[in-house]
């Protein structure tokens, strides 16, 4: 088994274009480790500059959202075609914020994974319960269902690139972690069902995520487990603490 760990910053709304380049500076020698891919996921405004600082470096660009169509009059958004022009490689879809406070739903979220892949992105497709759904009981039967809806027409080849993240919703920016049994569990679970949708070889090659209050003190033990291959980073990617996450291994 060899998958490569991807870490990924995902910057939501912070950080001003000159804020964003002052980052980039504080974490640069922070975030140098070999063995893992990094990315920062930057808000739409900071793309430009953050790609521009980050040449030369260990570190990819991500963009938090794109649209699904290819160009037109739609206002106040961003195409694949701009975000590949201007250097990005990631692009995160269907975070349980623009779920929930934008509305996006699987059949968006599909037009935008479909769309992404056809640009060249490699889409870090977000996942995920709430509380009162995991206390229910439905966890694995609700994110079997996003991740059917959202891979809809997905080949087996594309989702061998791609990235999901699976981020329970009540431990986004709560402080409160899944135990790493608990991510692991539902981790597995996303891969056995790829290689339900797909085959054994695709659900192999696939990149599974943790997010949610991950933080250099829980990042070690996240990780170490057979099927977290790395993390999406919220509030602790905004500071020196994600240079440690990075160099979990270490
Ligand atoms: P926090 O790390 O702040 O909990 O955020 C997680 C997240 O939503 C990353 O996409």
């Amino acid at each position: 088994m060899s998958r490569r760990k991807i870490i990924a910053g995902n910057w939501k709304m912070n950080k001003t274009p000159s804020e964003a380049v002052a980052l980039v500076d504080e974490l640069k020698d922070l975030v140098v480790n070999d063995a893992v891919d990094v990315v920062y996921c930057v808000p739409a405004i900071d793309i430009v500059p953050v790609v521009e600082r980050v040449k030369g470096t260990n570190v990819s660009v991500g963009a938090e959202n794109m649209y699904f169509e290819e160009s037109g009059a739609y206002t106040g958004e961003i195409s694949a075609a701009m975000l590949v022009d201007a250097g990005v490689k990631y692009v995160i879809i269907g975070h349980s914020e623009r779920r929930d406070y934008f509305k996006e739903d699987d059949e968006l979220l599909n037009k935008k994974v479909k769309k992404a892949f056809e640009a060249g992105l490699t889409p870090i497709l977000c996942c995920g319960e709430s509380l009162q759904q995991r206390e229910d009981g439905v966890t694995t039967e609700w994110i079997r269902s996003q991740i059917k809806a959202d891979l809809d027409g997905i080949t087996a080849d594309q989702v061998k690139t791609l990235v999901i993240a699976y981020e329970p919703i009540w431990a986004i920016g709560t402080g409160k972690t899944a135990t790493s049994d608990q991510a692991e569990e539902v981790c597995k679970d996303i891969r056995d069902y790829i290689c339900e949708l797909y085959d054994a070889d695709t659900a192999e090659k696939v990149r599974i995520q943790y997010g949610g209050s991950m933080n250099a003190g829980n990042a070690k033990e996240l990780l170490a487990k057979p099927n977290i291959d790395g993390g999406l980073i919220g509030g602790a990617s905004l500071k020196a603490d994600f240079g440690q996450i990075v160099n979990y291994d270490k």
